[in-house]
């Protein structure tokens, strides 16, 4: 009797369970979700880009899968991308709720803040600090040159031996943040550097495997000791230490004479009043955690792509320094007014992002509202995943799709050219916040390196791979590079 009940209710759980995954009414379709995982299975979570673009060509551009019991629409090519996050901006905006970042960041800063009058503020507020580049006596541009000198320092005395440039490349991103937000920079070997540096890439780890997926899909487990824990602890230790800075630039500030990042924040809440809702600490050091996140591997992986290339397309490599060598003659640094005189440069670069597609699954959205897409109704609350590298590569919209080519950015004339499909930023707006500051960083430092140094692939660097490391941001494979100095130069 007993166990005609038990069978009796797991049957009933079942059927309850395979109706709550069946796809709501006119919903984007996609392959049956099972029980429990939904279309995990189906998926090769280590890098799930091929299944992807399988599954849009056998269920069409706006498709859906089921990760545990929560269905996702994934947005797939150009019009699609822009009709959604241009189009229906609002509708789009949302982040989602529920994932183990939202618990990291308690919603609060930018990136997982959910679309609202807090994201709205911290975000202009943010894009109105790194815009105006004349953030105390140092510019941006200064800021980002000084760190340059660094890492031209460290590739000297490396010059002519086979290095692994990661760590160095990661140390000069994460330092042009902590000096924008700080108001100094950090010496590579510096402590809380190394142990900030360590948190990052080990909760990307974390929140990019298995164990986030886990902790995602089934929240029953999300108490248990397993690894996700380890992420908690790890990103309140740091944010302690921030609150440490912070306490320290409130002990030193001269008010509306702002050093860095916090000292805007604090002068933006002191302007505020009594009640500067939604602007206080525990927001301020999430937004600080958010640009130091979104702000380092980005710029630091596509680096790294840009050196790959730069190695083994030496008529690439060659081409770019004879137009820096003409454009800088006489001049000792290059500034980032001079990308107007550098159209090839300008191209490789972004010839660069378009197939690192650093963030191929960009960050994911959730619709405010119940809306309407492609014909589709999908209702309030759905994740949306935007598939970037669907657009970086789509076919009708690049004239080299599948190689690396700068002349997808160069018209007939030679000029360069920005074709509406180049989206590594996203669009709409929720837009990279930073990608002002990136594309600085990005000019400034490549253009500097090229001037000062060959990049030679070493006798032991192996055989190319340029088949990418997928993860939320998405690097190429480690590798191993040589520099030897260019003569005759005058910086
Ligand atoms: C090559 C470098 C970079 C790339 C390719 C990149 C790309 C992206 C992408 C695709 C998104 C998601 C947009 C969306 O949800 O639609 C994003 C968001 C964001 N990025 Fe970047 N990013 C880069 C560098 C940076 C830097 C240097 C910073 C800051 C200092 C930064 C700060 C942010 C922030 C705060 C967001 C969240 C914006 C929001 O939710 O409103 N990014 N980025």
């Amino acid at each position: 009797m007993l166990g005609s009940l038990i069978l009796l209710w797991l049957c009933i759980s079942l059927l309850a369970f395979l109706v709550r995954t069946r796809r709501p009414k006119n919903f984007p379709p996609g392959p049956g979700p099972i029980p429990i995982f939904g279309n995990l299975l189906q998926l090769n979570l280590e890098n799930p880009m091929p299944d992807l673009e399988r599954l849009s060509v056998r269920y069409g551009k706006v498709f859906s899968l089921y990760f545990g019991g929560r269905p996702a629409v994934i947005l797939n090519g150009m019009s699609v991308m822009k009709e959604a996050l241009i189009g229906k901006a609002v509708d789009f905006a949302g982040r989602p709720n529920g994932l183990l970042l939202n618990h990291l960041t308690q919603g609060k800063g930018v990136i997982m803040a959910d679309y609202g009058p807090s994201w709205r503020e911290h975000r202009r507020f943010a894009l109105m600090t790194l815009r105006n580049f004349g953030l105390g006596k140092q510019s941006m541009e200064e800021r980002i040159l000084g760190e340059i000198s660094y890492v031209c320092a460290h590739l000297e005395a490396s010059a002519g031996k086979s290095i692994d440039p990661q760590t160095l490349f990661h140390n000069a991103s994460c330092d042009i943040i902590c000096s924008i937000m700080f108001g100094s920079r950090y010496e590579y070997d510096h402590d809380f550097f190394q142990a900030m540096i360590k948190m990052m890439a080990e909760n990307s780890k974390i929140a990019n495997g298995p164990w986030g997926m886990v902790y995602d899909t089934m929240p029953l487990l999300r108490n248990l000791p397993l690894p996700f824990q380890r992420a908690l602890r790890d990103y309140h230790t740091v944010k302690l230490h921030v609150l440490g800075i912070i306490a320290e630039h409130r002990a030193t500030r001269v008010p509306r004479e702002p050093r860095d990042l916090i000292d805007s924040y604090l002068d933006e809440m002191e302007k505020r009043g009594e009640n500067c809702a939604p602007f206080d600490d525990g927001q301020m050091i999430i937004m600080l955690l958010d640009l130091l996140f979104a702000g380092t591997d980005t710029t630091s992986n596509t680096i790294r792509t840009a050196v790959l290339y730069f190695m083994t397309h030496t008529d690439v490599q060659e081409r770019c320094q004879q137009e820096i060598d003409e454009v800088l003659e006489g001049k000792a640094q290059v500034s980032f007014e001079d990308r107007h005189k550098m159209p090839y440069m300008q191209a490789v670069i972004h010839e660069v992002q378009r197939v690192a597609s650093t963030l191929p699954l960009s960050v994911f959205h959730c619709t405010t509202k119940d809306t309407e897409l492609m014909g589709y109704q999908i209702p309030r609350g759905t994740l949306i995943i935007p598939n970037l590298t669907s657009v970086l590569y789509e076919e009708d919209q690049w004239k080299f799709p599948y190689d690396f080519n700068p002349s997808n950015f160069l018209n007939d004339q030679g000029q360069f050219e920005k074709p509406e499909a180049f989206m590594p930023f996203s669009v709409g707006p929720r837009t990279c916040l930073g990608e002002g500051l990136a594309r600085m960083e990005l000019f400034l430092i490549l253009v500097t390196l090229l001037r000062r140094f060959q990049f030679i692939w070493p006798e032991d660097g192996g055989e190319p791979d340029f088949s990418p490391v997928f993860g939320v941001t998405q690097a190429p494979k480690p590798y191993r590079m040589t520099v030897q100095l260019r003569g005759g130069l005058t910086n």
